[in-house]
């Protein structure tokens, strides 16, 4: 039985992909299963942290424990993470739509004559660089995962500065590697004190040893 090291503290996961709605029948989404976030959110509860997991529409169903709040669209996400404040850490693990469809119709669109519809988007705020810029209100520590296909590390490490988090989770999700929608991950932990590229694992064991770091900084 791990030790409960992080009673007493509140930690916020974002897990999942978002939706982003064209019109009521249809969406833009992307391949996330949210399995990686759950795990980081179980690992965390079972250190005793009290985790609360904004969550969008997943294919794995939420952690036992934690307090899920259901989200469709990033800026319903950002709403729920704002609400979720204050934290002590926050661990940004979902794959927030970078793109929502400026004015999503009402009714569903139609075939017609005119061909297909053109859809203008426009750029979703930025959850991560937004919760790592509250100022006052900022957690302690503040993570998030950089998904890339080509360059990982030298783009994750760009992006932990550009956003002004703590830590960055790079990991490679190109087809190839089966990472996405998988079991297992291969990551880089990327700190200001340095990189560490762990073995590939399963999600739930990049979760815990992520939870025991996540709990030396905490406790
Ligand atoms: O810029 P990129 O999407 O690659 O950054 C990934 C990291 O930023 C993840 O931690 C993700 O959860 C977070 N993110 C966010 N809001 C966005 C886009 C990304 O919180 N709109």
């Amino acid at each position: 039985p791990t030790s409960r090291v992080l009673a007493g503290r509140h930690v916020l996961v974002t897990s999942g992909p978002t939706h982003e709605p064209i019109d009521p029948v249809r969406y833009i989404a992307n391949r996330s299963s949210g399995a990686q976030g759950t795990a980081i959110a179980a690992a965390l509860a079972s250190l005793g942290a009290r985790v609360t997991f904004v969550t969008g529409p997943a294919s794995v169903p939420p952690p036992p424990g934690t307090n899920v709040v259901p989200v469709e669209t990033a800026a319903q996400m950002l709403d729920a993470v704002r609400s979720a404040m204050p934290a002590d850490a926050a661990i940004m693990a979902a794959a927030v739509a970078d793109w929502r469809v400026v004015s999503s119709s009402v009714q569903k669109l139609k075939k017609g004559e005119s061909g297909p519809p053109t859809l203008t988007l426009a750029q979703n705020p930025d959850i991560l660089a937004t919760v790592a810029g509250l100022g006052s209100d900022r957690p302690r520590l503040v993570v998030g995962f950089a998904a890339e296909t080509e360059n990982v590390v030298e783009n994750a490490r760009a992006k932990r500065l550009r956003k002004d988090c703590d830590w960055i989770v790079a990991n490679d999700v190109s087809p190839s590697t089966g990472i996405m929608g998988g079991s297992e991950n291969a990551v880089t932990l990327i700190t200001p004190q340095g990189e560490e590229t762990w073995e590939r694992m399963t999600k739930e064991a990049v979760a815990a040893r992520l939870a025991e770091r996540i709990a030396t900084v905490l406790s």
